[in-house]
């Protein structure tokens, strides 16, 4: 319990993220376990956290890496993920990002456009190697998510759409150092209906069938990231439910003989295993509702300014009746607020606050604005074995 932890942070600076690396060890187990079972490969979408200790254990389970930047891949090879295991996305790779993962022979580039798929073929030309390459496909499924994290709309700019297909087969042809191995897909995140995976898989069905009715055999299927957290309950789900989820994709999708399965989990894997603790500076009164601000503002934690989220609030240091209030960060924008109207305990200066779930999205989302300084992460439990 967070609460039990309040007496040791007496003197700890605040805002600090607090990760948790028995619980983030608990369910790549589960994740292991559950993707085991059907044979399916589960890359881990270093967008989410990208911190050391977390990357270390990450690897320690087997788990390859889903980078989209060159820095990633950087960071990734440092961390001794096998280059073989590494796929590189993006909509926009620049073209010093994409020699240094040719020249460090990462497993794959998931490419979004017939202009990038040539500027590829050609450096690979230049480095006298044939990159592996996988067509990121817009599948036109609604993820049922945020508008702000859906990607798998026509309208939205990611993947290449399944009317372009043919034309990218003939510029395929004039492509000698390009080979194709599969497919890609990623409909958007933080997605809580395992129904949209469904959807997501019928059409995935369809489009190798295309592939297929033109003899064109792809060993490789990347159907990418998305399953979502309860952010309003995290301690009844600090584990996301991989069991249905995986089987959701092993009941419907339709795998070609031999045809490895991937996915690119990043939130599912790390967001409950983070908090972001802060201290309460000021209380000030305001026209209807009491202001509580803390130290922690949008630049440790920028989704719920972003994307309206809700992160579970708690006062670790107060038990007594709750009042309302607006929970606002130090920032020097009105929209630095985390929390309209919540009750919480009677709150005061001094007391420790919890932003629960997290561990994705919010350390690597952070920014230095009003030249704040960096928060540090603090790591509880066993300390990861030295690889
Ligand atoms: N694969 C691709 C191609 C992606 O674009 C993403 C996430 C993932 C995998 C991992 O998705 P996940 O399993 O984490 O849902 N900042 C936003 C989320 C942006 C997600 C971007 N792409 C947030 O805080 O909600």
């Amino acid at each position: 319990m967070l609460k039990d932890l309040v007496e040791n942070w007496q003197n700890e600076p605040t805002p600090f993220y607090l990760y948790d690396l028995d619980l983030l060890r608990q369910t790549l187990e589960q994740a292991r376990t559950a993707a085991t079972k059907y044979n399916f490969q589960v890359h881990y979408a270093m967008k989410a956290n990208s911190n050391k200790p977390i990357l270390k254990l990450i690897r320690e389970f087997g788990f390859g890496a889903d980078c989209v930047s060159g820095n990633e891949v950087k960071r990734a090879l440092k961390r001794d993920f096998d280059p073989e295991h590494i796929v590189f996305a993006g909509v926009g790779k620049s073209d010093a990002e994409i020699n240094f993962a040719l020249k460090n022979n990462i497993f794959c580039f998931n490419c979004e456009s017939s202009e990038e798929i040539e500027v590829i073929n050609q450096l690979a030309a230049k480095q006298g190697k044939t990159a592996r390459i996988a067509l990121r496909i817009n599948p036109n499924v609604d993820a049922n998510t945020h508008k702000f994290i859906t990607t798998g709309l026509e309208e939205n700019k990611f993947g290449i759409n399944i009317w372009e297909l043919e034309g990218l087969l003939e510029l395929l042809q004039n492509c000698p150092n390009l080979t194709l191995i599969g497919t890609h897909f990623h409909i958007g995140s933080q997605i809580t209906d395992l129904n949209v995976f469904k959807n997501l898989c019928l059409r995935v069905n369809e489009v190798q069938q295309w592939f297929i009715s033109r003899e064109i055999n792809l060993p490789h299927l990347n159907v990418g990231g998305g399953l979502g957290v309860d952010y309003y309950y995290p301690e009844e789900h600090l584990i996301p439910d991989f069991e249905s989820y995986f089987s959701i994709f092993n009941e419907h999708l339709v795998v070609q003989p031999g045809q490895q399965v991937h996915f690119e989990l990043g939130r599912a894997l790390v967001a409950q295993c983070g908090s972001l603790i802060s201290r309460v500076l000021y209380i000030k009164k305001g026209l209807t509702t009491n202001f509580a601000i803390l130290d922690a503002g949008m630049t440790e934690l920028l989704r719920p300014m972003l994307y309206q989220a809700y992160h579970k609030i708690e006062n670790l240091s107060s038990q007594k009746p709750e009042i309302k209030y607006h929970v606002v960060g130090p920032i020097c924008e009105s929209t630095d607020c985390f929390a309209k109207d919540l009750f919480l305990p009677e709150t005061k200066r001094n007391d420790f606050i919890a932003i629960r779930t997290a561990g994705a999205y919010a350390e690597v989302m952070s920014s230095e604005y009003n030249l704040r300084d960096k928060a540090k992460a603090v790591y509880l439990g066993q300390e990861v074995k030295t690889v």
